[in-house]
């Protein structure tokens, strides 16, 4: 099996190594060795090629035809797209770990594969070396989902877990993230969520059925996440997470991405650092939880490898859901959850009740309530809340409320809270 390799950062050099490493294993498993007979990458990089041919012409790697698959590991949209587009046209099978481009164009490019009779891989695109896209296109195929929970961007929850173990400022814990090979080239792709709304959209459409419609997800970043915000919430039981929640409702699938408490004691709280979960619940097995490294380089090219030796062995591709077309995206206006506010407001007596009957003005139910007893500074205190669950655009109205009140004297901060985590 000879490959072609696009790309030549984190990934890639993790499955040049692997590759090696593991060459006996691969050749006992499916009977010939995999070999990267050419590379093309913009940036030439000092990495051992093994002998590989070495090019900058990226699209020209795609129409060589002394390949046998094509692996796409460059990332970003542009010619990464070109690249898999030209290399389906040509009737080669690719593997991609590129979650951009299947987020927005998922739905073309299997068509195209189907239509051309070759595999298009996709395991390496989410939560690195979890085998989470094979859990729900094999393993999981003939069970109906209910719902895919999931903290899948490395860095975020890196970033977040250093902030709470170690009071870690935010960018001191993003630029180790950084060196550790684990953010995005742009690292607003992880913080701001957009790396993760692409997982989930992806994961989605899989396990529902839906289109891939990255634009379909509602995401919202860590960036606004205080060490105040990670103080309360352990005091009230509860840690914060970067999830990725898409649920089958009766009114619609939600697809949303923000940052969430979650109970202290579950399993996906106890998920930390670069390492991701996916917790699927679904009519048979009830719960399952995926547990592994999200991001890195041999971790993901784990998942490459997976796709390469499916190939080799002659797998059948894998299948998605016959689109279900009547299952529509709901609004996050529509979506209900619990929510925890900070309200910060000047210590004076009375403002704990006038919050207290907004929020039951909304049929807003509190479920526990922190108040400090001494002013921290300009006589100002917080008043944190958490909600009963509510739908979003009810709680829209009650922060509105709450931020007209004279004795609230900053922004109310709210955080959605997920009590369904495993
Ligand atoms: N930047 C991504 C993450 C890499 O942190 O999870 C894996 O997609």
């Amino acid at each position: 099996m000879r490959i072609g390799l696009a790309g030549l950062g984190t990934v890639a050099q993790g499955l040049l190594t692997l590759l090696k490493e593991n060459r006996e294993q691969i050749i006992a498993v499916c009977g010939q060795p995999i070999d990267v007979v050419a590379v093309a990458s913009r940036t030439r990089r000092e990495v051992d090629l093994a002998g590989a041919d070495f090019s900058h012409d990226v699209l020209a790697l795609a129409k060589r035809n002394d390949v046998d698959v094509l692996v796409e590991l460059m990332g970003g949209e542009g010619i990464a797209l070109e690249f898999v587009d030209a290399a389906l046209n040509g009737g080669k099978p690719v593997i991609t770990a590129n979650k951009a481009i299947l987020a927005s164009h998922g739905d073309r490019l299997f068509e195209l594969a189907a239509t051309r009779g070759v595999m298009l891989g996709i395991e390496a695109s989410v939560a690195g070396g979890i085998p989470i896209i094979a859990a729900l296109t094999r393993s999981l195929a003939g069970n109906s989902v209910e719902r895919v929970t999931g903290i899948i961007n490395g860095t975020c929850n890196y970033i977040l877990s250093a902030m709470s173990d170690r009071g870690e400022r935010f960018e001191d814990a993003l630029a180790k993230a950084q060196q550790l090979g684990y953010a995005e080239a742009d690292p607003h792709f992880d913080v701001g969520s957009i790396d993760a709304a692409h997982k989930l959209a992806i994961l989605a459409a899989l396990a529902f059925g839906i289109p891939f419609d990255r634009a379909a997800v509602y995401a919202e970043g860590i960036t606004d996440v205080t060490p105040d915000d990670i103080t309360y919430a352990k005091e009230l039981g509860y840690c914060i997470k970067q999830l990725g929640i898409a649920r089958r409702t009766a009114a619609g699938v939600e697809m949303r991405v923000h940052p969430t408490l979650v109970p202290l004691g579950t399993m996906l709280s106890s998920v930390n650092g670069v390492m991701n979960a996916v917790q699927v619940n679904d009519n048979a097995t009830g719960s399952l939880l995926f547990h592994g490294p999200g991001a890195g380089g041999r971790a993901t090219a784990s998942s490459v490898l997976a796709d390469l030796l499916s190939l080799v062995r002659g797998d059948r591709p894998i299948r998605r859901l016959a689109a279900a077309t009547t299952q529509r995206v709901l609004p996050i206006e529509a979506v209900e959850s619990a929510a925890y506010l900070r309200i910060p407001v000047i210590d004076q007596p009375g403002v704990f009740a006038r919050i207290a009957t907004i929020l039951s003005e909304h049929g807003i139910s509190i479920e526990g309530a922190i108040q400090r007893e001494r002013a921290i500074a300009d006589r100002k205190v917080p008043i944190v809340v958490v909600t009963q669950p509510v739908r979003e655009a009810v709680m829209i109205k009650a922060v509105a409320a709450l931020q007209a009140l004279p004795a609230v004297v900053d922004r109310v901060r709210r955080i959605r809270v997920e009590h369904a985590a495993a």
